[in-house]
Parts: C-alpha cells; structure tokens; sequence
C-alpha cells in the first residue's frame, strides 16, 4: 500500500489511524535555511499527531540541522528534541550524519559537515536490525597480533588463535556521499534543494522496520523515504505541502514500483 497526501501534516495527519505507523524518517524543514516554496510548519501539533500515529515500540528517525543566526547556533535540533522526549517518547539515540564533502570553508569556523538523527522510540523499540557493515580491524582467525600468552605459573605458551567476525555491528556515526549521482540513483530527486541520500534512508528503514511494516514520511520532499520503502517491500504514506514536490516524489515512487 502506498498512498501520497498533498497538504500540511499537522492537519493531514488527524485523518489517520492512532498507532497504525511503525517507522517515521523523516526531516523538517531547517530553520529557515531554505525556503521550501514558503511554506512555514506547526511543529508543536506535528510532535504530538506522530505521537498518536506511533505504534507502541515504533520508532521516528528526525534528521535535522541548526541554522547560524549572527554567528549564534539556533540549536532547533536539541529544542525539538527536549520536546519530543518532554511528550514521552524515548530518546534512544543519537546518530551523526557525516557528509563526506562539508560547507565552504568559514574563516572562523570549521567546516560543517554533519547533521543530527535522533532516533525517538515510544516504549521499547519493537524492531531493531542493527545494521554489521564494519570491517573488523582483526576480522578472520586471528591471535590480536600476539604469539604468546603468559600462563599464572609465568610461562610463556603460545597463543590460540580464534575466529573473529569479518564484520561487526556499526558505529553510530554514519557518513554519506551527497551530491549529484550520490544522494540520489536518479536526476529527478535534485530538482529539490534538500534531499536526504538514499542509502541513508534505506540504512534507517532496515534498521527499524521489517517487509510489510508502515512507514510514513509527514515532510517527504522529493520522496526519499517513500522511494526506499517501497523498494525494500514496506507500506508508505508520505504528505507534502508543495503540490510541485509531491508531483517529483510520486514520480520517483512509481518509477520504483514498476520496476518490482
Ligand atoms: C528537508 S525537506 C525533506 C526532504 C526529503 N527528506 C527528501 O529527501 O527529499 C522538508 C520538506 O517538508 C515540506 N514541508 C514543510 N512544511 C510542511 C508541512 N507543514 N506539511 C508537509 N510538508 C511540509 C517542505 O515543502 C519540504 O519539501
């Protein structure tokens, strides 16, 4: 099932089902970094309908970054956060997004090149597939670079070697490639100035959610999350105020859906 609502979230969410969602990714609109075809959000009424929609033990991936105002950091991302954890869903981590190429060099600043996914569960997280993609530094059969053991009695005896996984579980600092032929498998996604990469929301969705599970983007720009949901075999809703983003997201949906 996949089913695309044109419209403002905070009130195209009221016509859905209490507890029927079980992932949200998603990411709002930035400060005002950017201007989404000027269209402002209610983030207060937007917190508290995914509240309602969550299914216990679901999860909302909230992807975001601050703006600089006069040199000030705007810090949204943690206020926004306070709020969600202040209407009881469970911070239960904090993922850096790592982009691979950063902002333009700053004279007085580092380069930025990160933003922020909390990762927000109501309850305990019913599903969690976590993600082994780390090459393990002493994966294979190894002795962890040392030949012998000494024994209690002083001895020194030769080490057993044992076998260690090639992959471990990953980090939770996660870098992407962003950018032309990066972010996105086709050229459509671009003609929206703010798209997340792909991967990253794909990387997400597997964490956090099996086949036939609900997703549900409320701010779906180009159609990222409901690109990659439908492709990994989950239901999707996604809501777009901006009729010419929808259009682009429904596009690249069904382009995904033909093809499987
Ligand atoms: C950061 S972008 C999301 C980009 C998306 N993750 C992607 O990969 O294409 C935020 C989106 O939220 C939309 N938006 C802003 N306010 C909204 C609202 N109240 N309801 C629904 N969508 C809204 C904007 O038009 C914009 O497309």
């Amino acid at each position: 099932m996949t089913k695309l609502l044109l419209g403002d979230c905070a009130v195209r969410m009221k016509e859905l089902e209490s507890e029927s969602v079980d992932l949200v990714v998603t990411s709002p609109p930035y400060d005002s970094i950017r201007n989404y075809n000027g269209y402002k959000f209610d983030f207060e009424t937007i917190g508290n309908e995914l509240f309602r929609l969550l299914k216990k033990g679901g999860i909302i991936v909230w992807v975001v970054k601050d703006s600089i105002n006069k040199g000030n950091r705007s810090l949204t991302s943690f206020k926004q956060a306070l709020f969600f954890q202040s209407i009881g869903l469970i911070v239960y981590d904090i993922i850096i997004y790592e982009k691979a190429s950063a902002t333009l060099p700053h004279p007085r600043r580092y380069r930025d090149a990160h933003e922020f996914m909390f990762i927000f569960s109501k309850g305990r997280p019913k599903t969690v597939n976590l993600l082994s993609d780390r090459k393990n530094r002493w994966g294979g059969t190894t002795n962890w670079g040392q030949k012998t053991v000494r024994e209690t009695d002083g001895k020194l005896t030769k080490r057993k070697s044992q076998i260690v996984k090639e992959y471990g579980v990953r980090y939770n600092i996660w870098r992407y490639n962003t950018g032309k032929r990066h972010s996105a498998s086709d050229d459509l996604a671009f003609k929206h100035p703010a798209i997340f990469p792909e991967k990253l929301a794909e990387d997400h969705i597997l964490s956090w959610s099996n086949p036939d599970d609900l997703v549900l983007d409320p701010m779906m720009g180009s159609g990222t999350t409901g690109k990659t949901a439908v492709k990994n075999g989950r239901n999707f809703i996604g809501i777009e105020i901006s009729e010419e983003y929808l259009k682009i997201a429904e596009e690249r949906i069904n382009k995904v859906k033909s093809s499987t």
